[in-house]
Order: structure tokens, then sequence, then C-alpha cells
């Protein structure tokens, strides 16, 4: 999604506008632009790279001590040089826009500012945001105050960042329904949509709230709240330091993030379990002081999540259900915010998201709440985002910045943190003997030794890779718990190699899906040593008999035997309750190798966001 970095300094901060936006590549963009006052607002915009707005930076000259700047993921208008952000509007004294997220009601004001004469030059609801304030300047004179009315007419969750060019030094920022921080610097202030985009200037971070809008100068800054109020109260914002490491969002000795992020696994799962390995039993504190009083009260579960993080609650709907006993539903957000389900105040009410930031999400659990759900939990990896924000409870997964747009050590992390749920439930119902405690407990502590052992699959993986590169479509079949992982599977390679891939539970193949196979369409399935496995053998049999080419990620124990067309890759543990996540690991490395062998953009690929802040 779109990404906002500002920057007002005595020094140039052309180069920080520069970083900041490389640092927010990850989020998907298709275009970039930024805005400084050099004798004049001086605006550079690029369908390109980042690396090519540098390009234009240099034969330009641009320079400034005072300026913003923008990465596009176009939703309203084409990826266009004249979409593209900082947008401007005024004559006198111009300003200058930067914006992430949607405004909904950009046509009636479009309308209106057009029958004022404003002229509009792209298509985008962000030059709305430009010829408003621009509207208001005139009556009013003061940005910030013009910004404040301003946003008072707006509809939909945004952050903008403006500049004007008769008072370059300032520059005024507002967040309402997107993230947006202030980073306070010794000789600059700044403003960005992600921490990561500051590491070069600052770790002094203010999260901005809901209807907040600040001014900020090179020396000093202020903040109102115009949540109540459209000209706002000054309000204070506890400045918190950052511990981000710049090796996190570095590439060090890895080609792309992926595989950074696939490697990572063990050392992101170990952090988020941290609490658990030094303890002797598993405390419901771990999600929060409500949660043992919350938890008792809990009859059934409700999971709502998208992508990535659906495929998480599906797998943690088979723990809950066969260890806690609970009837678990797993919704996609988009899909449950606009349904009229019945509530039962018994639920709790379960949104994980890696981002913590997904549109659909936030407004599904929002949905929730106002159907009649009490209770609430949070499974996210971004500490200060909306959703942690806004549940009763939290568990935070401790994967570290995720960058790649294909979510990897974000979704071990999270069946890690669900099996937790999982047991923590079970505990609290009665249901876990401290034996079986012990034993999970101690299954969690060997599960980094056990991904970093998962992940030497790595060269047999790269080998398949190269035959399936070749191909178009692919099927992805699991059983039981693994069928959500064959979801993933699926999920992983389509999305960054654009290989049409497409999941099912292998019982269902003989009800539609046989059809497809032939010697074009592998066949991956997955194949732990389970209670399902002399079913799933069965259902490879029907694929096999048919002339299907079958891959299969089998466990050591499994007693699959390869054959013609019938390749078998072993993992080398057999890990009863942990052997989803275990086998996460090989169809995250055959996503990335087949994607390597496709040339495809594996870190960003085309359409995609990372964060999916609009519905
Ligand atoms: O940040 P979230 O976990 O809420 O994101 C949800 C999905 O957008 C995300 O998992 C998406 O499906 C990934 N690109 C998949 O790799």
């Amino acid at each position: 999604m779109c990404g906002i970095i500002g920057a007002i300094a005595n020094v140039d901060i052309v180069p920080v506008l520069l970083k900041g936006l490389s640092r927010l590549e990850y989020r998907g963009y298709d275009s970039a632009g930024l805005v400084v006052v050099n004798d004049g607002l001086q605006r550079l915009r690029t369908t390109g790279r980042v690396s090519e707005l540098g390009k234009l930076v240099i034969q330009q000259k641009a320079c400034g001590l005072a300026g913003i700047a923008h990465t596009r993921w176009a939703t309203h208008g084409e990826p266009s040089e004249r979409n593209a952000h900082p947008h401007l509007s005024g004559e006198k004294s111009r300003i200058a826009v930067v914006h992430n997220g949607i405004i909904e009601n950009h046509e009636a004001i479009r309308i209106r500012l057009k029958a004022k004469g404003f002229k509009f030059t792209s298509d985008t609801d962000t030059e709305v945001i430009a010829h408003l304030i621009a509207f208001k300047l005139q009556e009013e004179k003061d940005l910030f105050k013009a910004v404040c009315l301003s946003l008072a007419e707006l509809q939909g969750a945004y952050a903008i960042a403006v500049m004007e060019e008769a008072h370059p030094e300032r520059i005024v920022v507002a967040r309402n329904g997107a993230p947006l921080l202030i980073g306070v610097g010794k000789n600059g202030n700044f403003v960005a949509s992600d921490s990561s985009a500051l590491l070069q200037s600052t770790r002094n971070i203010i999260y901005l709230e809901e209807g907040d809008v600040a001014e900020l100068h090179s020396h000093n800054y202020r903040i109102v709240n115009c949540l109540h109020n459209q000209l706002g109260d000054i309000v204070e914002r506890t400045i918190h330091e950052s511990h981000l490491s710049s090796d996190a969002v570095e590439l060090g000795p890895y080609a792309h993030f992926m595989q950074k992020e696939i490697f990572e696994q063990p050392s992101a799962v170990a952090n988020t379990l941290e609490m658990v390995f030094n303890a002797q039993s598993i405390s419901p504190n771990l999600f929060g002081n409500e949660a043992e009083n919350i938890f008792s009260r809990v009859k059934n579960i409700l999971i709502i999540a998208c992508g990535t993080s659906y495929h998480a609650g599906l797998v943690a709907r088979y723990w809950i259900e066969s260890v806690a006993k609970m009837p678990c539903n797993v919704e996609i957000a988009s899909e449950y915010r606009y349904r009229d389900s019945i509530a039962d105040p018994n639920t709790l009410v379960v949104g994980i998201s890696q981002s913590g930031e997904t549109a659909d999400t936030l407004a599904a659990l929002n949905h929730a709440k106002k159907l009649g759900h009490h209770y609430s939990l949070a499974i996210c990896n971004v500490p200060e985002s909306a959703l942690i924000r806004q549940t009763s409870l939290r568990f935070l997964t401790r994967a570290g910045p995720e960058i790649g747009v294909a979510s990897t050590k974000a979704f071990t992390t999270q069946l890690a943190s669900l099996l937790l749920l999982t047991v923590t439930l079970a505990k609290i119902h009665h249901l876990l003997s401290k034996d079986e405690e012990r034993h999970i407990i101690g299954a969690l502590r060997h599960l980094p030794v056990a991904l970093q052992i998962a992940l030497q699959v790595e060269s047999q993986v790269k080998i398949w890779a190269k035959s399936f590169a070749k191909k178009r479509h692919a099927l992805f079949l699991g059983r039981g718990v693994h069928y959500p992982i064959a979801m993933e599977g699926a999920l992983k390679l389509k999305e960054i190699s654009y290989i049409h891939a497409e999941a099912y539970a292998a019982g269902e193949l003989k009800h539609g899906p046989l059809a497809l196979v032939d010697n074009e369409m592998p066949v991956v399935a997955i194949a732990p040593n389970d209670q399902l496995l002399g079913k799933l053998k069965s259902n490879l049999q029907e694929v096999h008999a048919r002339g299907g080419e079958l891959y299969v990620f089998a466990d050591v124990d499994a007693q699959i035997i390869e054959s013609k067309n019938l390749h078998v890759i072993r993992l080398a543990e057999h890990t009863g309750l942990l052997s989803p996540i275990l086998h996460t690991i090989p169809l995250q490395l055959l996503a990335y190798y087949v994607a390597l062998e496709r040339g495809t953009d594996v870190d960003k690929p085309r359409n995609l966001a990372k964060a999916v802040t609009v519905e």
C-alpha cells in the first residue's frame, strides 16, 4: 500500500526522503514522487522505482529544507505519472499533499470544487484533498486551520502530509484510520507511515492517534486532536524509543526479504514463545491481564482474518476443537463484515493480522462488536497497529518486521501463538493435565530446532523448482489440519510466481478437480504421518493412476516410495500437533525457488501490497 515520508530540518532533506521511500518499498507501489520547497515547489514523479526517482533528483538538482514524498499503490486512477503523489493545488501559493487511504466522498467534493473553478489534473481521490485545503486557505489563510476544516468534510480512512509554498517552514500532517507517526529528531522533525522509514534519522517516535493533526517545524511541533472538535485541542503524546534494528529492515546476506524471512523462522518462533520457554506452565496473562477471567467465560471461538492470516485461523480451528473442545468458526473478514450473523455473548472473537492495519479485518472486528460480541483478542505482529488498540486482549507475535509481501514468518509465528491460545483455553477449562501441559511446553521448546531442521530440505526443493517453474497450473492437496497448509502453499505459489494454484481437501478430488489432472498439472501433496495418511495415500493413487505428476512432502516415517511421476521429499521429524507448522516450510521454499526460476519480483509481486489498508 501507499507510503508517506516527510522531513523538515536545517539541512537538505532530499536524501532522507529517498532513503525513507526505499524503506517503504516493501509495502508495494506502482509510482513514487516527492515535493520540496526550493525557490517554489519542486515536484518530481515517476512510475518507476524509487531508484528512478533518485535519478530524477540528480538530473533536476532537487534539494530543500522541507519536503514530503510518497509511494503510491493505485486505487483511484491507473498507475501513471499524473496520478502519482504529491498532488498540488492553488495559484498564488500552491500547496502539496501526499495521502494514504481512501476518501469515500471524493466524488461529491470534486463536483462542488469543480463548480467553484478548481481544475483537476488526475483521477485520484487525493487531488480532492489538495483543492479542498486550497479552497479553505482562501478564507482561513492559515494552513493548519485550513487542514483541520477540510478534514471535517472528508469521509474515509486516511493519513496525509501537506506543505505550502509560501510557508516552507512547516508541514501539517493528520491521521484518521491509517497509521502515521512523527519522528522527533535533534536537527529536524519527520513524519512517516511506518517507523522503518525513519530509522536513519531518529528513534524517537510519536504514534499519532485517530483525529490527530500536527504541525511540524524543524525544531518543534504541536499536536491537536480534532476527533470531537473541528479545530481541536492541544494534546500531549508520548515519545517512544523505537528498538527496531536497521538489520531487521536490511537484506544482509540474502537475495530477497522473503528468503531472509523464511530462514528467520526458527528465531522468530523462539522470540514469540520466549515467555513459555522460561516457564514451567503456561500463564493466561500472556494474552492480557483480563485473559483468565475472559477465557473462563467463553464457550466458543470466532476467528476473523484475511489471506495468510485466515489460513492460520483455519489451522487453529482443528486445534481448538480437538484440544480445547470448543466450537470454532473461521471467517474471511471481507465477507464477515457484511453478513448479519448471530452474535453469542460467550464467544471470543480473535482477529489475526500480521500488519494490524488490514482494513477488512479491522472493520470485521468492529462489526462483531456492533453485533454484540464482548470479548476480543488480537494476534498481531505490529505493536503500534490499530488492531492492537481495538481489542480487549492481545498477543504479539514477535516475528520482527516482515518486508516481503508474501507472508512467511508471520504465518508460523501466528500458528505458534494460536497453539498457545489453544493450550491456554484447554487448561482453563480443565481439559489438560499437568503432564500434557509439560509435554506441549517441551514440544514448543523444540520447535525452533525442528524448524531449523525442516529448512534443510532447501536443496531438494530447489531441484523440484526447475521443472515446476515450466508449468502454468498446480494443485495442492492436504487433509485435516494440513488442508489449510495446502491452501497456504497454493497462495504462496500463485502470489509470487504467478502460476495458477488451487488447494483442495484431498478427499474432494474425485468430486471435480480430478478432471484437471494430466501430465501438465503438477499435484503437490502434504503427507504427514497422521491418522489420515492411509486416506491420503488412496487420493494420491487416484492422481497417479491418471498420469498426474505428484510432488509429495512426507514425514520421514510416512512410507511413501518414489516411482515414476511420484517425487518425495521427507521432513526429518514427525512432530504431532506441531506438524502443520513444519510442513509450511517446504511449501514456502517451493514458491520462492519457483518464482526465482521464473524471474518474478519475489518481494514485490505485481498488483499486490504488503498491508491492505483499503477495502
Ligand atoms: O497483515 P495481514 O495479516 O492482515 O494481511 C492479510 C493478507 O493481506 C496477507 O496475509 C496476504 O494474503 C499475504 N500477502 C499473503 O502472503
